[in-house]
C-alpha cells in the first residue's frame, strides 16, 4: 500500500537474469514491484516472509529489511545480501539476481516481458 500520495522516492529495479527492470517506490517491497510486471512467472506467495518462494539476491543497492524467517534465511545468508523480495524496500537502485523457486520460475518460461529470448540448450 502507497502511504505517501504520490510524495514517494522511487527507484529502479534491475533483474540482472533477464535485463528487466522497474520501479518501486520506498513504501513498496521488491516482490511488489516485480508483480506489477504483470508477466507470468513472478511467483506470489505469502508477502510475509514466511513462506520463502521470493529468494533473491541484491547484487548492488541499499534497501531496508523487514523481518523475515529465519527458516528461509539465515544471518549468513542476510550478510551476503540473499534476502526475501517480499521483506525488503529499496533505499537507492536495486540490481538483483532471482535465486531457488524464484529463480526457476522467473525463467521457465525463456522470455522477458512477453519478448522471447533466444534459450541456450547445452
Ligand atoms: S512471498 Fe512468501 S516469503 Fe516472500
Amino acid at each position: 500500500m502507497n502511504s505517501c500520495a504520490g510524495t514517494c522516492l522511487r527507484y529502479t529495479v534491475t533483474i540482472q537474469d533477464t535485463n528487466e527492470t522497474f520501479e518501486v517506490n520506498e513504501t513498496q517491497t521488491i516482490l511488489d514491484g516485480m508483480a506489477a510486471l504483470g508477466r507470468k512467472g513472478i511467483p506470489s506467495g505469502c508477502h510475509g516472509g514466511g513462506c520463502g518462494i521470493c529468494k533473491i539476491k541484491v547484487l548492488d543497492g541499499e534497501y531496508q529489511s523487514l523481518p523475515m524467517s529465519r527458516k528461509h534465511i539465515t544471518p549468513e545468508d542476510e550478510a551476503d545480501k540473499i534476502v526475501l523480495a517480499c521483506r525488503i524496500r529499496p533505499c537507492s537502485a536495486i540490481v538483483l539476481q532471482v535465486i531457488g523457486v524464484m529463480k526457476k520460475s522467473v525463467l521457465r518460461r525463456g522470455y522477458t516481458l512477453g519478448a522471447p529470448v533466444e534459450i541456450q540448450h547445452s
